[in-house]
């Protein structure tokens, strides 16, 4: 099982390039399955995600090839099979991404009920809800979710659970909408970049979406999409990382293709923290401050700050001088890391869904355990600063969103390597 072995203590410098974003780029490869035609996708990440994506969507009879220039190209060969299996959903939740537009396009679809995860409890009943409102009959069947309608039609709905919006909810409904009869209205939608880059794909297919990127959202349908090209939007997430492994090794980092409009409460808290982050013609550039100042932050729903940087923000609050305060508000139990930071010389306690971390002057290096992937993206950057060697065991998890992480942090400095034992 490979693993990454680092040694901590270099100054990151120079220019490192981020990737498409994961999160945009799943949906959008589901939603070929509404299109007629040829699609072209341009700056989807070779990531362990996509490929698994791929082949869902090949079992669904999508095929898909990858151009010379790095391109995919993708188009409906078949439509008989409209059912996602718990094999597939099991190893990658958002797999449910294909219910909406297997709903929309054939009639059907039966996608396994994802189970939890080290991240928590993630349930999709927002997403089945929002189906039922558009006229679908739902059964449970073995531990599948299948839902039929011989016509969907055009419904005001809401999508707010107990944790505000959902991402890949207000995405599902929005590609099983823009075929129905008649205008649906999705209030309290998700507002992440991600659902907006869907929409936009949506539109350039033929689909007419208003109000995206708010949350309202109001999608008039029409008959048919026509597959088109697009270019997938830069990943923030790994933005918001190598943000963060310039500001831990306290280096000086050019982020290519970095959208600083994409990370507004992530550059808040970070310059609170004291770190200098501007844009340039390129993306972000970002050097650090000797000092870093604690501070408070609390995960919430685009555009507040994302829970897929909690934990490597986290990293970085290790070595802050004082206590900070972290509060985890849509996964309350997004906390795997605590324990492995903590395991490398962090003082961090958890009461609930809040964590005090206490900075200390430095961090130790030593074996850890990755739990998922933005877990092990906080333990890779702590392994960047710690004294010593650090060992990130599962590098599995990391490659699920990261793209050549290791390649990536190498060429800037980082005394990193992918051993595979
Ligand atoms: N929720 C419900 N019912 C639902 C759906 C969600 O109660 O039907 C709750 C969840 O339990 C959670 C909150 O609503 O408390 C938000 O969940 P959301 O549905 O927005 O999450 P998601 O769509 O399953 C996406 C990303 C996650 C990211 C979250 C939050 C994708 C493929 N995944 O998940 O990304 O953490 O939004 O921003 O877009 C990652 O990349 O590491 C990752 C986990």
């Amino acid at each position: 099982m490979e693993y990454f072995e680092i040694s901590g203590g270099t100054r990151l410098k120079g220019t490192v390039k981020v990737s498409g974003a994961k999160n945009a780029a799943l949906p959008i490869l589901a939603a070929t399955i509404l299109c007629e035609g040829e699609t072209v996708l341009r700056n989807v990440p070779d990531l362990q995600d996509v490929r698994q994506m791929i082949t869902l969507l090949g079992r669904l009879g999508v095929t898909c090839e990858r151009l010379a220039d790095g391109a995919l190209r993708l188009r409906v060969e078949d439509e008989m099979n409209c059912h996602a299996d718990y094999e597939l959903v099991s190893k990658m939740r958002a797999s449910v991404c294909v219910m909406g537009p297997l709903l929309a396009k054939r009639k059907r679809s039966q996608v396994s009920l994802p189970g939890g995860c080290a991240i928590g409890d993630r349930p999709i009943n927002l997403h089945v809800q929002g189906m039922r409102g558009l006229g679908a009959d739902f059964e449970l069947v073995n531990g599948d979710i299948l839902l039929k309608a011989k016509k969907l039609k055009g419904s005001e709905l809401f999508l707010g659970g107990p944790f505000g919006s959902t991402v890949t909810g207000t995405a599902n409904v929005m590609m099983a909408a823009v075929l129905a009869e008649g205008r649906t209205v999705i209030e309290s939608a998700a507002c992440e970049p991600e659902v907006v880059d869907l929409a936009e794909f949506l539109n350039k297919c033929g689909a007419q979406i208003l109000g995206y990127g708010t949350p309202r959202i109001t999608i008039d349908g029409v008959a048919s999409l026509q597959g088109v090209e697009h270019t997938v939007i830069p990943d923030r997430i790994e933005t918001g990382t190598f943000i963060i492994a310039a500001a831990i090794t306290n280096g000086e980092l050019s982020v290519e293709q970095g959208r600083l409009e994409h990370l507004i409460a992530v550059v808040d808290r970070l310059r609170q923290m004291g770190l200098n982050i501007e844009r340039y013609e390129k993306g972000i550039v970002v050097s650090s401050a000797r000092r870093l100042e604690p501070i408070e932050l609390t995960t919430q729903p685009y555009p507040g700050f994302p829970t897929d940087l909690q934990a490597q923000v986290m990293a970085l609050l290790c070595l802050a001088d004082g206590n900070s305060v972290v509060t985890e508000k849509i996964f309350p139990d997004r906390f795997m890391h605590v324990a492995e930071l903590n395991r490398m010389g962090a003082h961090i306690r958890k009461e609930g869904p809040t964590v005090i971390v206490e900075g200390v002057k430095k961090l130790i290096g030593a074996p850890v355990m990755a739990s998922d992937l933005r877990a092990s993206a906080a333990l890779v950057l702590a392994g960047l600063i710690a004294k010593g060697h650090t060992t990130v065991h599962r590098a599995y998890h990391i490659d699920r969103g990261y793209e050549r992480i290791e390649e990536k942090l190498a060429s800037v400095g980082a005394d990193i390597r992918r051993v595979d034992k």
